[in-house]
């Protein structure tokens, strides 16, 4: 069982990494917080696959819990959904102390732990990660948030869960496609601090694709630690953890202009990611070859390097309502070489532009 401490003082808390840890989840969450009424929160992908075992492993370690299992996708990450979790909540009769545990992909994370921070000002929670990207990124950290029309992760806050517990055997059981759009977010910490794990991630990419176990528990782990490092030093992005968002910034443009429909996050990212490299090498920031290993990563993964439908004026539109643009002006994060990025505002929407319609 590895063990990374994201050390944020008195809201300091583990993410615990093993394979097969499931049954284990009670056990675990006893060792922070004492038996009390409980939500384990899911979704009905979720709830047949995983539901019941966790349920069982919090009953057998004295809480009094309850499932509850949401229909869910990122269109219905909103606060219509987050009055439906209320709900279940009064219905459980939950206090100020009693436990949320989120169990299953980002979505279902970011709005439990959103619901966690609001209900009576804030109950504990624990995220209980179940999809790569989950597990990689959105369960640590704190960031929880519902989608507004306008814009993604709109309305939310900061709020630290008690705990993170990753079972990487929960991966067996998910579709391709969310693996691979899961690997661009690990892709991420490779590009954004550590060009070793980038060597990594290339040279092991059909061990990790072949859902080899020592694999992927490798690349969540190497994940979390560099997630939890920059977390430690910027818990509510006032400088260095924007660099997470790397990539993210013309992603999540591509998501809202399609209604959170067309893409998954982490397929629009990468195009993000291919976007900003684009950029950095038109300012002179970056040479080729950062715009080319990840071309090449990401085709090996399948990935789609542009979109060719939107109008690149609409996107740089939806630009300015990114949450990192302050006083009109945009912020991005780009690359100079593999395992480096800068966080820069000076970029032209001309240069924008041309790496939008670039081929
Ligand atoms: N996903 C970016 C962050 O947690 O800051």
């Amino acid at each position: 069982m590895k063990e990374i401490l994201v050390d944020l003082g008195k809201d300091s808390y583990n993410i615990i990494v093993d394979k097969g840890i499931l049954d284990q989840v009670g056990t675990l969450i006893s060792k922070v917080i004492s038996p009390r009424k409980a939500i384990v929160v899911t979704d009905n992908i979720v709830e047949p696959l995983y539901g019941k075992i966790v349920l069982d492993s919090l009953s057998e370690c004295k809480f009094d819990v309850k499932l509850v299992s949401l229909a869910l996708g990122e269109e219905q990450k909103t606060l219509a959904k987050a009055e439906e979790l209320y709900e279940h909540l009064f219905d459980h009769e939950m206090d100020r102390k009693s436990l949320i545990v989120a169990l299953g992909g980002g979505v279902l994370g970011d709005l439990a732990g959103f619901v966690a921070a609001t209900f009576m000002r804030g109950i504990p929670f624990v995220q209980v990660p179940t999809t790569l990207l989950a597990q990689v990124d959105s369960s640590v950290g704190g960031k929880v948030a519902v989608n507004h029309p306008r814009g993604k992760n709109m309305i939310g806050c900061f709020y630290q869960p008690k705990a993170v517990i990753i079972d990487t055997e929960t991966l067996r059981t998910l579709p391709k496609a969310e693996i691979t759009a899961g690997m661009v977010e690990v892709m991420k910490y490779g590009m954004i601090k550590d060009a070793t794990f980038f060597e990594y991630i290339d040279k092991h990419l059909s061990q990790i694709l072949n859902l080899d176990s020592d694999a992927l528990e490798e690349i969540v782990y190497n994940s979390c630690k560099t997630k939890a490092q920059v977390v430690e030093l910027d818990e509510t992005e006032q400088g260095i953890r924007a660099i997470l968002n790397y990539g993210h910034t013309i992603g999540h443009a591509l998501e809202a202009l399609t209604s959170y429909k067309k893409y998954r996050h982490g397929d629009a990212v990468a195009m993000g990611m291919i976007y900003v490299s684009k950029i950095a090498i038109e300012m002179g920031l970056a040479d080729e070859t950062v715009l080319k290993r990840q071309v090449s990563l990401f085709s090996k993964l399948g990935l789609s390097l542009k979109d060719t439908e939107l109008d690149p004026h609409d996107i740089v539109r939806k630009l300015y309502q990114d949450k990192k643009t302050i006083a009109g002006k945009l912020r991005f994060v780009l690359p100079t070489r593999i395992g480096n990025v800068i966080i820069d505002d000076s970029v032209t929407e001309q240069t924008i532009l041309n790496a939008l319609i670039s081929d």
